[in-house]
């Protein structure tokens, strides 16, 4: 059995292997050099360098320019490298919970791989994986209600009775009417300036941001950007995973806060230095 995996193994290895051995010896390996591709496709007008990130996405990211940990490393020790504030690792720099916050290591690609060690400990990033890393959706999304700043209380009786409902399974009953749905309506309720249905009143953006709906339990259920992913065939993407508050985006954008802590709700979501650490996710997050 072991003998039969072992053979496979190797096999396939040499596959992989074999593939980068054969090119190498290829004498058209120079034009396949990303210099040479990039000559190539300015010649051809392919190459279009516009707007604000262009070069970073034109020359690196649309080019798949492997992101080494080295820049990683790099990023978490610089100041103002995702917005303005604080380098990462002066909050985030050992796994004691006493020393840094959620007990977080990002001083280290095995810090940074370990993830959260302070209950819920939970990593921070799936290697090979978009769209789901927490290190990512806490660089991009602005605590709600919009510009509420970061240091306000997060252990109020509206944002409980938030996380209390979902826990209880987020059920259209008498609660959710008389003590939940109300809280979107009112201005004072989580200490903003607005309340949250000044911006989330309909499934349209504008004047609703990210079409999200807080205005019913339907319209709550059905999701963010319900709207445009009807056009793919998808449904909204859910803000409320019943029994579970801290994997529901209603909940986490009334309690955590974009880092660095205090930055500019307008600072660019979709920065280059965002998109890179994602890049180098999905890449595999390797160490070396
Ligand atoms: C001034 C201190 C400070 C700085 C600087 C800071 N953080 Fe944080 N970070 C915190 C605090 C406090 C928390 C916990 C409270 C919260 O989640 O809002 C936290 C939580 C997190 C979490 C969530 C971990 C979890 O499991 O809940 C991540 C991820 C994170 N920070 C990443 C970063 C990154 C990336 C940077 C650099 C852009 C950064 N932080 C800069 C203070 C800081
Ligand atoms: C001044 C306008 C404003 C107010 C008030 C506001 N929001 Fe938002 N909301 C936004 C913007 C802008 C975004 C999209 C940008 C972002 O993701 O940070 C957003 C995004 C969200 C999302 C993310 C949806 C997704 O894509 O997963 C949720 C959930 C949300 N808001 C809930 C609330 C709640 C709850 C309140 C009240 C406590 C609130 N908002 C108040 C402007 C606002």
């Amino acid at each position: 059995m072991f003998k039969t995996i072992s053979i496979i193994a190797c096999f396939i290895a040499t596959i992989a292997l074999g593939t980068p051995v054969v090119a190498q010896n290829n004498t058209e390996n120079e034009s396949t050099s990303i210099t040479h591709k990039m000559y190539l496709d300015m010649k051809l007008g392919k190459l279009h360098i516009e707007g604000d990130n262009a070069v970073v996405d034109a020359l690196i990211l649309q080019r798949h320019i492997p992101i080494t940990y080295e820049y990683i490393a790099t990023l978490m020790r610089t100041p103002n490298a995702f917005g303005e504030g604080p380098a990462c690792i002066v909050c985030h720099s050992s796994n004691d919970p006493n020393k840094s916050y959620r007990g977080l290591d990002l001083s280290s690609c095995e810090g940074i791989l370990r993830g959260a060690t302070e209950a819920p400990a939970r990593p921070v990033i799936y290697p090979g994986q978009r769209g789901t890393n927490l290190i990512v959706h806490m660089l991009q999304d602005n605590r709600m209600p919009l510009g509420v700043p970061f240091f306000q209380n997060i252990d109020t009786p509206a944002i409980n009775a938030i996380g209390d409902w979902i826990n209880a399974g987020a059920k259209n009953d008498e609660n959710f009417t008389k003590n939940v749905l109300p809280l979107f309506s009112d201005p004072e309720a989580f200490g903003g300036e607005a309340a949250c249905i000044e911006c989330h009143e309909s499934f349209r953006d504008p004047p609703s941001f990210n079409e999200v709906n807080l205005t019913s339990y339907d319209a709550i259920m059905t999701g963010a950007f319900s709207k445009t992913r009807k056009k793919e065939g998808k449904p909204g993407k859910p803000i409320v995973v019943p029994f579970d508050a801290d994997k529901s985006p209603l909940f986490l954008r009334l309690t955590k806060n974009r880092m660095p802590p205090g930055v500019d709700p307008g600072a660019d979501i979709n920065h280059p230095n965002i998109m890179m650490l994602s890049r180098w996710i999905e890449q595999g997050a390797w160490c070396k």
